[in-house]
């Protein structure tokens, strides 16, 4: 029996698809998965030391998908020693323009692999296969190719006449874009002439055991990368390692100040890209249209795990009516269902965790009295979903004008002057973006120096490019990944 999401105002939505559309899902038997992966240690794979595994689990379907090895203090240590070794004889003596073929082996291989890729994120991720396709998986190609770029050009990055790499970097990533963050951390450590040891996020393993297979296929020398599944243990005990020169974690902003800590005191460089509260903010005289297109890309893409989430909606109060009404009318339109449907555009919730923590906020949302929206909306039985959510009525003490949801739940403000936007714009520990909408370019360039935020866009929202920089401001983290400043991070210059 499928259940109705709670919170259904039918009433206020005045216009509805007028057709439904047929199921077009993308086939499963595209993407061959084993029942057990190893760690990928020295080239090859092995089982965890102790024996350990977990299961990586469909979140649309609750049905396993896998096996996995867990990583514990042995397989740390050995993996660190591999890209050691790795690191002294062999990749850090490599010509940068060597270094260079192997990252566009890679990127060639993942455009040549791209189905297979998409259907195995968007099976073990939950995100509809039109986002995997279309966004991260070209991305992570397009990743490794920029970064190829720059292998035999270091000397005129900016960074020092002869700039050297750190030596071997752990890395940690989160969940919410897997194969496109491991390639945002392994391709510029990798063009710098570091070694890797990367460990996935313990719900989203598989496009990373996929790239490292990827990484045989190219003939990669064995332990210039090597992948460690297992969860925050085993990523604590990788940041901790003494043989580690670098570290880079992408995560929530809790572990990220535990990492901080537990870095402190060592020669460890680090980086950290952390969580975020975006405001994207809406002037009177923006393209609405346009605009209620960007809200929606800003807060539903990705069932709102992104970090750079446009989730406080921002919006002038002379035109703040107009917008509501007409995303509420856009957001009837969204489906949500079958990640692998080429119509869905709303995806399973990552895990149960996840969705148990965006239901505690968006109730703490209604007991601090917001009005809480959501189209009609039929969740299906089985896997973990949330529907797309408006508060109206949001203060700026309210939690869930505060907390990172991390889901599909948008908080709206109203604001009258451009001052006042930016005041509560920045009423936030974070920095990660912003969004500005209007027809003035001053305006924008104005807003642009007044937020505190990593990233501004202007008239789009959540756009990445390989080329162009991207990190935060206080709790969001340090560091920046992409473009040449992304280089920064893996070079003593
Ligand atoms: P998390 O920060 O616990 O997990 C991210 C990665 O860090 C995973 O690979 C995890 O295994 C690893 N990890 C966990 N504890 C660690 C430790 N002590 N040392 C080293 N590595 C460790 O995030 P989680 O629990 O998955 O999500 C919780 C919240 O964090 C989310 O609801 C969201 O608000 C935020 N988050 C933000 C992300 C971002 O990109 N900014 C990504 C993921 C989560
Ligand atoms: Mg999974």
């Amino acid at each position: 029996m499928p259940r109705v999401a709670p919170h259904v105002e039918a009433a206020t939505v005045d216009s509805v698809a007028a057709f439904d559309y047929a199921p077009a899902p993308e086939s499963r038997d595209i993407v061959r998965l084993d029942a057990e992966y190893g760690l990928f240690v020295g080239g090859e794979f092995h089982p965890a030391v102790s024996g350990r595994t977990f299961v990586t689990i469909n979140p649309a379907t609750e049905e396993p998908l896998a096996s996995v090895a867990e990583a514990g203090v042995e397989d740390v240590d050995r993996a660190v020693a591999a890209a050691r070794a790795a690191y002294e004889d062999g990749w850090g003596r490599l010509r940068g323009r060597e270094r260079a073929k192997y990252l566009f082996r890679i990127a060639r291989v993942i455009q040549e692999r791209a189905r297979e890729l998409a259907v195995l994120e968007s099976l073990d991720n939950g995100k509809p296969i039109r986002e995997s396709r279309d966004v991260d998986i070209p991305l992570a190609a397009a990743h490794f190719f920029y970064y190829a770029g720059w292998a035999d050009k270091l000397e005129h990055a900016g960074f020092g006449p002869q700039p050297r790499a750190l030596g071997v970097a752990g890395q940690v990533i989160p969940w919410n874009f897997p194969l496109l963050m491991a390639a945002w951390k392994l391709a510029p450590a990798l063009a710098t002439g570091n070694t890797c040891v990367l460990k996935p996020a313990e719900t989203t393993p598989l496009s990373a055991l996929f790239l490292a297979q990827i990484c045989q296929e190219v003939g990669l020398p064995p332990g210039t990368v090597n992948i460690l599944t297992g969860a925050g243990a085993t990523g604590a005990a990788l940041v901790a390692h003494p043989g580690v020169d670098k570290v880079a974690f992408t995560g929530s902003t809790e572990v990220g100040k535990e990492i901080r800590r537990a870095v402190a005191g060592t020669h460890k460089r680090l980086t950290l890209e952390l969580g975020g509260k975006a405001a994207n903010v809406i002037f009177e005289d923006a393209p609405i249209d346009q605009a209620v297109e960007g809200i929606v890309n800003g807060i539903f893409f990705n069932q709102g795990h992104v970090c750079c989430a446009g989730s406080r909606l921002l919006v002038q109060e002379s035109v703040a009516d107009l917008v509501l009404d007409r995303l509420r009318e856009r957001l009837a339109t969204l489906r949500l269902g079958d990640p692998l449907d080429k119509n869905t555009d709303i995806g399973a919730i990552n895990s149960a965790e996840q969705l148990a923590k965006i239901r505690g906020l968006a109730d703490a949302g209604s007991e601090e009295g917001a009005e809480r929206w959501s189209p009609p909306c039929t969740l299906p039985d089985r896997g973990f979903w949330f529907p797309p959510t408006v508060f109206t009525g949001v203060s700026q003490s309210h939690r869930i004008a505060r907390e990172e949801i991390f889901g599909p739940v948008l908080s709206v403000l109203t604001f009258r002057t451009p001052a006042e936007a930016v005041a509560k714009a920045n009423n936030t520990p974070y920095g990660l973006s912003a969004g500005v909408w209007t027809e003035k370019g001053s305006l924008i360039l104005w807003m642009a120096q007044q937020l505190e935020a990593g990233v501004v866009w202007a008239n789009t929202y959540n756009r990445f490019d390989p080329a162009s920089p991207f990190g935060g401001y206080q709790e969001s983290g340090f560091g920046r990944e992409g473009g040449r400043h992304g280089l920064e991070g893996y070079l003593d210059g």
